[in-house]
């Protein structure tokens, strides 16, 4: 799926082939900044939370990055990580599993499990050495996009409860949360790293690690988000709450680290009378995100020779390609009023929960991921 043949920017492919399917541009170079961003800000591990975007070519740039351990919710994710750096250090993130997915992750040496129920805790069995179980719970607070707390985590006093059964079983007792996607409000992981120290107090136990989660926010209807000021809040928290006993830090970001990574350009199939589009990808395809997410504003025009359309912006209805009435954008998008059948929309910061969830219903969704060299979208 990923050409090797690399063009500087999108719009020079755009120009070139004029791509009448709906195409990703992945830039290898913005992703191993990103990487390194985290990296050298955040002061713990940094692990990538594969279901964000499971391309080998992105896992690939990652490793080639300097990262080695990663969040996975599947046997099938462990085996992709795996097969992108053989030493890969496993964290099984997904709280709950069949017996056979632990007996799969136990065959991979999945090194850290995270558990939010007694019932979880005994199908991980006895044990190894070195294993550690991440007690997920969870808090009601706001911040986030969605609720993340409405399906996994523990309460605080079954966490407690956790923690203690985890130790007495032989693992490594550490915690996790995870603030929910695209969480804007930094204070979020504030409340839930003073409420891991108040669980770890109540246990008795003392945190080996503490797991801040995913959920930094990508520039997606809001102005980029300071990771540096996030990642310095949660090491003074941290300090704070927990003293000189304080736990080693985990993170596990998808969005943030692969979002800017990719662009996407859909095709103006046709626009109608009414004004109303038709676009080649929609919310069955890359767009996917766009029912449950704020709409992107990061959003670009292009004739078919490349040049931005400049026409004053009027809302409209724009449809995905398939026989589907459910498959139109949930809010109209602002087009310029010269937009025309085979011109171009470009999307940028589409590299999170885009080629992951798209399906290929009734035939569309992206086909081909055009590796760029520019190290920065938005420009052309
Ligand atoms: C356990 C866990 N970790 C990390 C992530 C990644 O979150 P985000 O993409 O918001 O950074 C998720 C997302 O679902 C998750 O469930």
């Amino acid at each position: 799926m990923f050409e090797q043949i690399c063009y500087h920017t999108p719009v020079e492919h755009i120009r070139t082939r004029m791509p009448d399917t709906a195409t990703l541009y992945f830039s290898p170079k913005a992703l191993r900044d990103e990487a390194e961003r985290f990296q050298r800000g955040f002061g713990g591990l940094v692990t990538y939370a594969v279901k964000a975007n499971a391309a080998p070519e992105v896992l690939e740039n990652l490793v080639a990055a300097g990262l080695r351990a990663f969040d996975v919710a599947s046997p099938e994710e462990a085996g992709q990580a795996r097969a992108a750096a053989a030493s890969a250090v496993l964290h099984y993130n997904n709280p709950v599993r069949s017996l056979a997915e632990v007996a799969a992750g136990k065959a991979l040496q999945v090194r850290s499990w995270s558990v939010d129920d007694l019932g979880e805790l005994a199908k991980l069995g006895a044990a190894r050495q070195g294993e550690e179980v991440a007690v997920r719970f969870k808090l009601s607070i706001s911040g986030a996009h969605y609720d993340f707390g409405e399906k996994f985590g523990a309460e605080p006093d079954a966490a407690v409860a956790l923690l203690r059964a985890a130790e007495a079983k032989g693992y490594e007792a550490a915690l996790s949360f995870h603030p929910g996607t695209q969480c804007q409000d930094a204070q979020a992981w504030a409340a839930y790293i003073r409420a891991s120290a108040q669980i770890a107090q109540q246990a008795g136990v003392c945190l080996k690690r503490l797991n801040v989660g995913g959920g930094f926010a990508s520039q997606r209807g809001c102005a980029r988000q300071d990771l540096e000021s996030v990642f310095a809040l949660i090491e003074r928290e941290t300090a704070q709450a927990f003293g000189p006993d304080a736990p080693e830090l985990v993170c596990e970001p998808g969005r943030a680290m692969v979002a800017e990574s990719f662009s996407l350009a859909a095709r103006v199939k046709a626009v109608r009378a009414d004004g109303s589009l038709f676009l080649n990808d929609g919310i069955y395809g890359a767009l996917a995100e766009w029912r449950d997410m704020s709409a992107s504003t990061r959003v670009r025009f292009l004739g078919a020779d490349g040049a931005e359309r400049s026409g004053a912006l009027t809302p409209r209805r724009a449809f995905g390609p398939t026989c589907d009435s459910l498959d139109v954008l949930p809010e109209p998008l602002a087009c310029p009023a010269d937009i025309s059948e085979g011109d171009y929309v470009l999307f940028d910061g589409m590299g999170a929960y885009s080629l992951a969830i798209a399906t290929r219903f009734n035939g569309y969704g992206p086909r081909e991921v055009i590796t760029v060299k520019r190290a920065a979208f938005g420009e052309n």
